[in-house]
């Protein structure tokens, strides 16, 4: 694999010999290596980082490893997660499958198998996302127009707003030469980012005061729900986990899981911002629309701390030089059409 430095590699691990073995020969193979000596210490860099592979011993001080493996997937992480187990037990290496993991190594190990087991693994990520299962376009397209439909029937406010959301979206995707399916992947993101307010009751949607505590602690569960929703759809898998994280901040006092920086999906922090800037320039049922210029610098005032800066001043870049960019065309439209 080409630019091996890029590969982050988390090791879960406390036994300090075997840490120490295994991390030098990581390092050696120029893999960038984090280390934890518990669940919690794992957990915290999980948070922090946007890691390519997890090693992660079976046996922690404070848990083990199918607890760890647990909170990875819930975070719709699909990345490689390779268990070290002193144990031969056949059982516990299928436990740990049956769960997701990927692979296993069996201690003591031969340190010499190791690159091959790393390497096994990003190759068939890779691959794996290259290659993607093939979206039924036409289905997934009706299939997205009536999530919409329903969700924009049940809260008067937020019509439209999906789709200029998703326009925004594309303007920064353009911006950041994303492939034809990445800029699909972010389209649909932001046009369903919401849908999981279709489960909140409409005293809370509608409401025309500031939240109570109990509604405001409803309110944040839209992000997980709307996930869950679109997560059924095999073709959505990528979907759902940018839904599930569009409410996290930068600095990583966001929700549902408090991820924070690169942590954080590229397009989850492409959807805070747009999804932020379309709310502050639409009229509310608690407040009246802001203008666009009022709008950018209310997202600028918040660059680093809810919005990843370099995005936030991509978009308002791109917001202010508006007049020489054509509006994107979003592939739902274009579908629509050639449907119709
Ligand atoms: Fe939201």
């Amino acid at each position: 694999m080409n630019q091996k430095s890029t590969v982050k590699i988390l090791l879960v691990e406390d036994d300090k010999v075997t840490f120490r073995a295994v991390q030098r020969s990581l390092e050696k193979q120029g893999f960038l290596c984090y280390g934890a000596g518990t669940l919690a210490e794992a957990v915290t860099i999980l948070k922090h980082e946007a890691l390519d592979l997890v090693l992660c011993d079976l046996m922690l001080p404070d848990g083990n490893g199918m607890e760890l493996l647990e909170i990875v997937r819930m975070f719709l992480m699909d990345i490689p997660f390779v268990v070290i187990t002193a144990s031969e037990k056949k059982s516990l290496i299928r436990d740990a499958m049956n769960m997701g993991a990927n692979d296993f190594l069996t201690k003591p190990f031969n340190l010499d198998n190791l690159p091959t087991v790393v390497e096994r693994n990003l190759i068939r990520e890779k691959i794996n996302g290259a290659h993607g299962r093939p979206r039924k376009v036409s289905v997934l397209i009706k299939t997205i127009q009536a999530l919409i439909a329903a969700l924009e029937a049940k809260d008067s406010y937020t019509s439209g707003h999906s789709m200029r959301v998703a326009r925004h979206a594309r303007l920064i995707g353009n911006a950041l030469k994303l492939s034809e399916d990445e800029q699909f992947t972010l389209e649909l993101s932001a046009l369903l980012h919401d849908i999981g307010k279709i489960g909140m009751p409409d005293s809370i949607l509608n409401k025309t005061s500031s939240l109570e505590d109990m509604e405001y602690k409803t309110a944040k569960e839209h992000p997980v729900i709307g996930s869950n929703i679109v997560g059924k759809i095999d073709e959505l898998q990528g979907v759902s986990a940018i839904i599930r994280h569009h409410h996290e901040r930068f600095d990583g006092k966001g929700y549902p899981d408090g991820l924070s920086g690169q942590a954080i999906p590229l397009f989850a922090r492409i959807l805070a911002i747009v999804d932020a800037y379309e709310s502050i320039v639409s009229k509310r049922s608690y407040r009246n629309p802001k203008t666009s210029g009022e709008a950018l610098s209310e997202l600028e005032k918040n660059a680093g701390t809810q919005f990843d800066p370099e995005l936030t001043a991509l978009f308002i870049k791109l917001l202010t030089n508006k007049g020489t960019n054509p509006e994107p065309q979003l592939k739902i439209e274009s579908e629509m059409e050639k449907s119709s």
